[in-house]
């Protein structure tokens, strides 16, 4: 099977790094369709929209898609909404994959390996807001089968995994939302009795990302929890130069870095691309080439174990030159 791979690029340091994937891919699955699509502020400002219909399509059409970064104004534009929160809803790509793994760069705390599974369409980013005056509401909204599909999932993976699996909740203060959450979560690890399960409260879990990562495996957990619990663990790890994440729904996935687009930095040739090709590994893996993404992910561990590294790790290394060092890390591997 030749998979098609949707690209899209969007704004600042985002072509920079998609396009540094883009050659690594090239090597790793040469048999595939590689098509393009567009969405973010320049989109916007050309096209009175940041995610055009057929972008839509595309990433639905594509076996796998791979997102680089987009800009979004900090002040409210009249039109404007985030591309990537609006791929999520529409594609319904309910689940948020973020691995955390230790990494071979000054910075990183080691012995850590673990996958936060964020549910990714509900909770308190379900948009239901408003303002009145001086008072304003937003609503959470969790419902019993948007928390049993991602359990399910985040089940799913601990058993390829270590087996243990942390829920992460506040169901002592948040009796209604955080209580079906627990609740459900309890119910539908019952079908996976080979697993170690735990749950935190979400304070608590802050503090223990901290003080004891390593002992976590896989932790599942509502939307804005899942949020800043998985910046704070990537900063454990040598930090957003290196993060990637995948949006999964049920018939397609969305890959990405977790970074933005860097506009200090973007047109410089600088950016670091290694949170990308992560990110490519995910898609790998996703497309069912787990030895693919195994022969990237060991690529990826060699050049920054011994350079170049860019700016952002403290190298003098270029997008250029990190994206060659690993096509060259990945011919010798297959040698
Ligand atoms: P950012 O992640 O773009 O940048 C934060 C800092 O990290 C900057 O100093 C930047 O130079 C550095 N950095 C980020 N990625 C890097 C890389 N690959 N290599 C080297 N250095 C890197 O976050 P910021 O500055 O808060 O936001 C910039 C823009 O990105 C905003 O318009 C924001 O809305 C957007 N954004 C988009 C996201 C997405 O497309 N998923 C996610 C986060 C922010
Ligand atoms: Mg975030």
């Amino acid at each position: 099977m030749s998979p098609t791979i949707c690209l899209i690029e969007g704004d600042g340091i985002g072509p920079e790094v998609v396009q540094s994937a883009e050659q690594v891919l090239r090597v790793l699955l040469p048999e595939s369709n590689f098509i393009r699509a567009e969405a973010g502020w320049r989109t916007f400002q050309e096209r009175g929209t940041a995610l055009p219909s057929e972008t839509v399509d595309a990433v639905r059409a594509a076996d796998a898609t791979l997102f680089g970064a987009v800009s979004s104004p900090s002040e409210a534009v009249e039109g404007y909404r985030s591309p990537i929160v609006g791929l999520r809803r529409s594609l319904d790509l309910f689940a948020n994959l973020r691995p955390i793994q230790s990494q071979p760069v000054p910075g990183s705390r080691q012995g850590i390996d673990m996958l936060i599974v964020r549910e990714n369409s509900e909770g308190l980013y379900a948009g239901i807001e408003r303002r009145e005056a001086d008072r304003a509401v937003t609503e959470r909204v969790i419902t019993r089968a948007g928390s049993e599909r991602i359990v399910r999932q985040a089940a799913e993976l601990a058993m390829g995994r270590g087996r243990h699996l942390t829920i992460v909740h506040k169901a002592n203060v948040l009796r209604a939302t955080c209580g079906l959450f627990r609740e459900v979560a309890l119910d539908t690890l019952r079908d996976y009795p080979t697993l170690t399960v735990d749950e935190q409260l979400v304070d608590a879990a802050a503090m223990r990302l901290v003080t004891a990562p390593q002992d976590y495996d896989v932790i599942v957990t509502t939307n804005l929890f899942g949020d800043i619990l998985s910046d704070e663990a990537a900063a454990l790890v040598g930090g957003l130069g290196l993060a990637p994440s995948g949006n999964i729904g049920e018939h397609c996935a969305l890959f990405e870095p977790v970074h933005g687009s860097a506009p200090d930095i973007a047109g410089r040739g600088i950016a670091n691309p290694m949170a990308t090709l992560a990110a490519s590994a995910m898609l790998l893996d996703y497309l069912g080439r787990p030895s693919e993404a195994q022969r990237l992910r060991e690529a990826i561990a060699q050049v920054l174990t011994t350079g170049p590294r860019t700016p952002d790790l403290g190298g003098d290394g270029t997008t250029e030159q990190v994206t060659a060092a690993t096509i060259s890390a990945l011919e010798d591997s297959c040698a």
